[in-house]
């Protein structure tokens, strides 16, 4: 398959402490695996067979111990350190040579979900060009970036807005093209002094070349404890596919 997968499992996990403070976010228990591989089962059931995982440097020896060369997950790992946590289109940014030109589907490290990714690839593939984000409807829309939509095409995304436009979450799993590490280069820190993949996403808004579709069953992140038990339980009650 001509994807390439990208999971990105830097950061601090703040939100998580102290269960963050000696071990990565990405490998805490959500039901009977660590976190990380749920976004890389999704990868690979997909058909995806390249794999980069991107973490901190404090705790990659433990992700490459976990996860070894790819053997047993069927697809092969690529590692690569993200020295501070500058963000995650700073993360994605370390894809380049991976990526080598080929388009990619980007999953954050926790995002736990129910649907397989197969047929959002897949027509992901029949666009010529662009990016392509999922949205979920959420009750709590103000703790992520909200998609604006109108006449069938996403308008705008504010990142973490005070008074959400929408209840469309954009989900951390994206598609992307190759002209996304350019768009990278051109970008700034946001206030929070992080480059910000909202910012990504509109510039291909602003070029006209973002679709979106709206995933199908349960999504959630897991980097609070509040949603982190959410994974738990959705996971234990509907395993995803
Ligand atoms: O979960 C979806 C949301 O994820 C989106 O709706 C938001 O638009 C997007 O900004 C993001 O928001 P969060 O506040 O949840 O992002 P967080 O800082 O928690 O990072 C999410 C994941 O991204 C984290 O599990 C690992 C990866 N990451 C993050 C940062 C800041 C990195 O790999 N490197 C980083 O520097």
């Amino acid at each position: 398959m001509n994807l390439r997968g990208v999971v990105l499992a830097g950061g601090t996990g703040s939100r998580l402490m102290p269960l963050t403070k000696v071990t990565n976010k990405h490998l805490l228990p959500v039901g009977e695996k660590p976190m990380i591989y749920y976004p890389i089962e999704k990868l690979t059931s997909a058909g995806i067979e390249e794999v980069l995982i991107v973490t901190g440097v404090e705790h990659m020896g433990d992700v490459v111990g976990l996860l070894g060369s790819g053997k047993d997950f069927g697809c092969r790992f690529t590692y690569k350190v993200q020295d501070q946590a500058g963000g995650i289109a700073q993360a994605l940014a370390l894809a380049e040579n991976f990526t080598a030109g080929h388009p990619m589907a980007v999953i954050l490290g926790d995002n736990i979900f129910q649907a397989g990714l197969k047929d959002y690839a897949e027509k992901f593939a029949t666009q010529e060009k662009g990016a392509m984000i999922l949205l979920k409807q959420v009750p709590d829309p103000h703790r992520f970036g909200v998609a604006e939509l109108a006449d069938g095409k996403v308008v705008g995304i504010v990142e973490k807005p005070n008074k959400p436009k929408s209840n469309y979450a954009v989900t951390g799993i994206y598609f992307y093209d190759s002209q996304v590490f350019d768009i990278i280069r051109t970008l700034k820190p946001s206030a929070r002094g992080e480059l910000e993949i909202t910012h990504v996403n509109q510039k291909y808004i602003d070029k006209r070349q973002m679709a979106y579709d709206i995933i199908e069953g349960w999504w959630t992140d897991a980097g609070t404890f509040e949603s982190l038990g959410r994974a738990n339980e959705l996971v234990a009650k509907t395993p995803p596919e």
